[in-house]
């Protein structure tokens, strides 16, 4: 392997990534904003910004898949003489004398140097407030007077991110703006049935502006040389239709060693129907001028700033562990859960993979985010659940997707994805284990958002459970629907036309025939927890009447879906294994050996070790473990999208991060500590990050959805970053089952699962109103705990009881 060139670090104590070189291998991005107002912001400035859904409600425009890659943002030009530079490099790439961009907690700082000046700009989006926030300072760090002409740039997109990259007969004619003092006003279409507006403002004197792109840029120029700027003239142009931008221009002569702030706010408003004028055909603009007088110095800004790193501080607090491993407490104590915030807000909508209008908030994807995010906001998690709820059907069904703007499901791809149901469980068992809040089951929830359909959530569960029984198939196993947590295992689409989707189409009906053994497996891990919940909250009868459904499940896998060395993944349309030694291609699937070891489905006559043993053998590569083996080499239409991919790619035989967690869990419950590591070491990004910051690409803070495998052409690649599951099972994973600190409705459970190379190492948990500092003791052991103390008394089994305060608990294993 060469050496591979480093294009940043980690800085631990600022919690920070610091890129050194601009020409990362690919965009390397952040995420701003934590509740509505939110912003991807990527190492040369690009992205964009939007309130709540990345489609319906875009406030900046980002073209996807541009040439260059990364093109279009927020942009700073400073002319200085003849030269002229951007802090961020691009779009100019004026060759800087210093270049740095630390991606933070919800913040990014990008600072160039050019001939003497500096310019450091702060990004973030403050709490609770609709805007974003560019402090931007200029320095003079050379010996003489600098006469510097400052030029911003955002360009408005035209709200609707899907019909603004269409629908230009229109668009064309739309654009509305309106400019007082510093401030520009983008208002295209508030004349009709809009109520918000949006505004870019500075808190200076400018001494011009643009509004209009074509005048700014000029029709034969780009981002990088645009006329005004190149002219150091501002044409102060007022846009009527095209395209709206807004730039600001600002004259600013520095001394030697002095030094200015600018306050840029990009800001979004909405307004009551009966207030959203001020004068015909002049918007309201009271709420914009109150938003900009909360932010219009340094010091309101730098107060807001330390509002948002406290709030950092309070979440990264409720985790912490010490192992003296920076590469292992970096990413639990910051990077994993860092993600697993992003995830939540976002689940697949917007990344710089993710256009932000194909998908909504996924049912099933939400329900796993909140495994990473529920102990870090629960009221937020709590909510969260009521609303995926609401788009359940009354017969358990679900719509796979809903629009965060309007909470309601997406007809476009409607439901029947079979494993759905059950992650509805997941979710709300994990959310009960944190809080202890057994009355969220009691909470009155709509069917597909009716109102007057109104069941407890309890009943949504038991639905759940009941829809998978009520789907079984030939061999009394899950019926697979349109796809299960494999999206691309398509049993009964049976397409020949690339203009179907695989997702939605089913040519053969509704399938009656093809089963899961993914959803076996989820069906009885979900269901165990289910009884489980059932019991305690008094409901034995409920619980004894799941038991024998998930009895017969295990039964049922034992019998039809095992293959003699690894569990089958499905039985097709026509009732063929899947998944199976005896087909001639993907022999071994990793989801079902995940779930069927998770659920220990056989375990006793040794399943389980012969199916993660499977997994060491036929999955793992350097890399990570593939998704299946052999990859396919051709298009089988009975199986649909998997083997329409090239094979290392995607879910045919790609390292698909998020199920390589599931093997890792059914390490740790088998007491592999060993094989559990290794596994997680490989795809951890910090790890990653020491080796192969060229070969991967992709941001080496984060995971990404899939890592090239050992078929592709180039294997170790990454792809499709920062939205993916992998972010919350790999926190799952190591906080709960290699770390062993497991939230229970009692208690905290304590039972770790190492390498036996561990050291003694400290978990630091904020339980509901406790705080645990535990010490835990692995003496070379992989698992078993053999005695834990809490406040220096013996506890019996592994479960230390919930009481208010600080405690302190001693583990020997
Ligand atoms: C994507 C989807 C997720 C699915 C996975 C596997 O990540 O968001 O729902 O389970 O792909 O197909
Ligand atoms: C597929 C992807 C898969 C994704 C699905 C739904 O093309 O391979 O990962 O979950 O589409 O959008």
């Amino acid at each position: 392997m060469e050496e591979q060139k480093r294009y940043g670090h980690f800085d631990d104590q600022h919690r920070e990534y610091v890129i050194t070189d601009p020409q990362t291998p690919w965009p390397w991005i952040n995420y701003l904003g934590n509740e509505d107002f939110f912003s991807l912001i990527s190492n040369t400035a690009g992205g964009y910004s939007f309130y709540k859904d990345a489609k319906f409600r875009r406030i900046t425009r980002y073209r996807y898949n541009n040439v260059p890659m990364d093109n279009g943002g927020r942009y700073f030009y400073v002319k200085d003489g003849d030269t002229v530079w951007n802090p961020g490099w691009k779009p100019c790439k004026t060759p800087l004398d210093f270049y740095e961009c630390r991606h933070g907690m919800s913040y990014t700082r990008i600072t160039g140097r050019k001939n003497g000046v500096e310019a450091s700009v702060l990004f973030f989006v403050p709490l609770k407030k609709w805007c974003e926030v560019q402090k931007l300072t200029l320095t003079n760090q050379s010996q003489e007077t600098k006469s510097l002409k400052l030029f911003s740039f955002e360009e408005w997109c035209l709200w609707n991110a899907a019909t603004d990259m269409e629908n230009f007969q229109r668009n064309f004619s739309t654009g509305e703006v309106e400019i007082e003092g510093s401030t520009i006003y983008h208002k295209t279409e508030y004349r009709e049935r809009r109520n918000h507006y949006a505004f870019y403002h500075v808190n200076a004197p400018i001494q011009g502006f643009d509004t209009d792109r074509e005048t700014f840029v000029g029709l034969y120029n780009e981002f990088a040389n645009p006329d005004a700027v190149m002219e150091g003239k501002p044409r102060n142009s007022h846009a009527h239709g095209w395209s709206p931008i807004a730039s600001h221009y600002i004259e600013v002569t520095l001394a030697p060693g002095e030094s200015k702030d600018f306050v840029f706010l990009l800001g979004y408003i909405e307004n009551e129907q009966d207030e959203k004028f001020s004068a015909p055909q002049v918007i309201n603009k009271t709420k914009a001028k109150a938003l900009i007088a909360e932010l219009d110095t340094t010091e309101k800004v730098d107060r807001a700033f330390d509002v948002l790193c406290t709030y950092w501080d309070a979440l990264l607090n409720i985790y912490k562990v010490k192992t003296g491993n920076d590469k292992l407490d970096r990413m639990v104590n910051i990077w994993n859960q860092y993600q697993c915030m992003v995830t939540f807000n976002f689940s697949r909508s917007a990344s710089f993979f993710e256009s932000g209008v194909g998908r909504g908030m996924g049912f099933r994807d939400s329900n796993q985010d909140l495994v990473g995010f529920v102990h870090q906001i629960p009221p937020r998690a709590r909510q969260r659940i009521i609303d995926i709820a609401s788009t359940q059907f009354p017969d358990g069904g679900c719509y796979h997707q809903y629009q965060p703007l309007t909470k309601r499901g997406n007809n476009d791809i409607g439901g029947g994805f079979n494993d759905d149901p059950c992650w509805l469980i997941f979710g709300t068992v994990a959310y009960i284990k944190e809080t202890g809040d057994f009355s969220i089951l009691d909470e009155m929830v709509p069917f597909d958002n009716q109102p007057g359909s109104e069941v407890t959530l309890f009943e949504h569960l038991k639905i759940s459970m009941d829809h998978v029984i009520k789907n079984l198939g030939p061999h009394m196993l899950p019926l697979i629907g349109r796809a299960d947590w494999n999206d691309c295992l398509n049993l009964n689409c049976f397409s020949w036309d690339p203009n179907e989707s695989f997702q939605t189409t089913e040519n053969v009906s509704e399938g009656t025939k093809a089963e899961s053994l993914m959803i076996a497996g989820l069906f009885v891990v979900t269901g165990k927890d289910y009884v489980a919940l059932c019991k305690k909250i008094g409901k034995a009868d409920e619980a004894e009447r799941m038991q024998k459904a998930v009895d017969a499940m295990i039964e049922a896998v034992k019998k039809h879906g095992w293959d003699g060395e690894w569990y089958l993944r499905a039985y097709d349309f026509y009732g063929r294994k899947i998944g199976s030694n005896e087909c001639e291609e993907a022999k071994i699937f990793i989801e079902s050996q995940g779930w069927c070891t998770m659920a220990e489905i056989g375990a006793e006559e040794g399943m389980v070790a012969k199916s993660l043993d499977s997994c060491k053998k036929y999955l793992e590569c350097e890399h990570g473990m593939v998704l299946n083996n052999p990859a396919f080499t051709r298009y089988i239409y009975e199986y649909g999208e998997i083997s329409s991919y090239p094979e290392g790619y995607k879910e045919n035989a790609g390292i698909f991060c998020h199920n390589n967690p599931w093997v890792i869990i059914g390490e740790c419950i088998a007491g592999r500590g060993n094989d559990a590591w290794s596994h997680y070491a490989k795809i951890l990004p910090s790890y990653v990050e020491e080796k192969y910051q060229t070969l991967h690409k992709v941001e080496p803070y984060v995971n990404c959805q899939m890592v090239a495998g050992k078929d592709a052409f180039r294997p170790g690649e990454g792809k499709n970053s920062w939205l993916t599951g992998t972010a919350a099972w790999m926190w799952y994973t190591v906080s709960e089952f290699i770390l062993g600190i497991k939230p229970d409705y009692d208690g905290i459970r304590i039972d770790p699962c190492l390498p036996e190379t561990a050291k003694d190492y400290t978990v630091t948990r904020k339980f509901r109103e406790a705080e645990y500092v535990i010490n835990i003791h692995p003496n070379g052991q992989q698992k078993g705990v053999k005695q834990i103390t809490l406040d220096g008394n013996p506890v019996d089994g592994t479960v230390i009881p919930y009481s208010k305060g600080k405690h302190t608990v001693d583990v020997q294993m």
